[in-house]
């Protein structure tokens, strides 16, 4: 069956590692038959969540705010599988990352039946040094109805944008991709 994909690309660096390894998985999608998208988080405007309570008083069909979220929430919705992409700051997600989950806020009940993937990527060599960026999403999908975490790269030991070259990460991500 083919799926839509949507990879949401957290980084502040276009063409970095989370953002390079994010575009091997959606290749390897499309090369398996789906369908789907990449959105660069940095390109879209996206406010800070407010906490003025309109979602939750609208049965979390709205945001009170105009912005790119409502485009981007609309897609969440009609994705297969979401992949969220983050480079690890201060061992956590980055700020774009989070505001942009705040901002699910607005339609969160309704983002449900979905294969999430995960994709963080540091400096440090350790794969442990990524738990507490995984662990933050999962904040996130610990709140959302029959979702599934189905996979999550492991980006460690990449500092320079271009580090992810050496390794076996851009590889793996495509066979993810094809696989999802
Ligand atoms: C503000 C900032 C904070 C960072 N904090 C960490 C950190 O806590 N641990 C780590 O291993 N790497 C840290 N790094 C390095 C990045 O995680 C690393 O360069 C990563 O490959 C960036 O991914 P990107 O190319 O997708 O943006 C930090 C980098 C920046 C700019």
């Amino acid at each position: 069956m083919s799926k839509k994909i949507l990879i949401l690309s957290a980084s502040p660096r276009k063409g970095g590692n989370s953002d390079k390894i994010c575009d091997e998985f959606l290749k390897g999608a499309l090369d398996a038959g789906h369908s789907g998208e990449k959105i660069f988080l940095r390109d879209k405007k996206i406010n800070y969540c407010t906490g003025c309570g309109f979602c939750n008083t609208n049965n979390y069909t709205a945001c009170s705010q105009k912005d790119d979220m409502a485009e981007i929430l609309e897609k969440m919705l009609e994705a297969d599988v979401i992949v969220m992409a983050t480079p690890v700051y201060f061992y956590t997600m980055d700020a774009q990352m989070k505001t942009f989950i705040d901002r699910c806020c607005s339609r969160y009940t309704h983002v449900t039946n979905k294969d999430f993937y995960f994709i963080a990527t540091a400096a440090d060599e350790r794969k442990s040094a990524l738990e507490r960026t995984i662990d933050g999403f999962r904040g996130f999908t610990v709140c959302l109805d029959n979702v599934r975490e189905a996979g999550i790269i492991y980006g460690s030991g990449v500092w320079q944008k271009d580090d992810v070259q050496n390794t076996t990460l851009l590889q793996d991500a495509y066979i993810m991709g094809t696989n999802v």
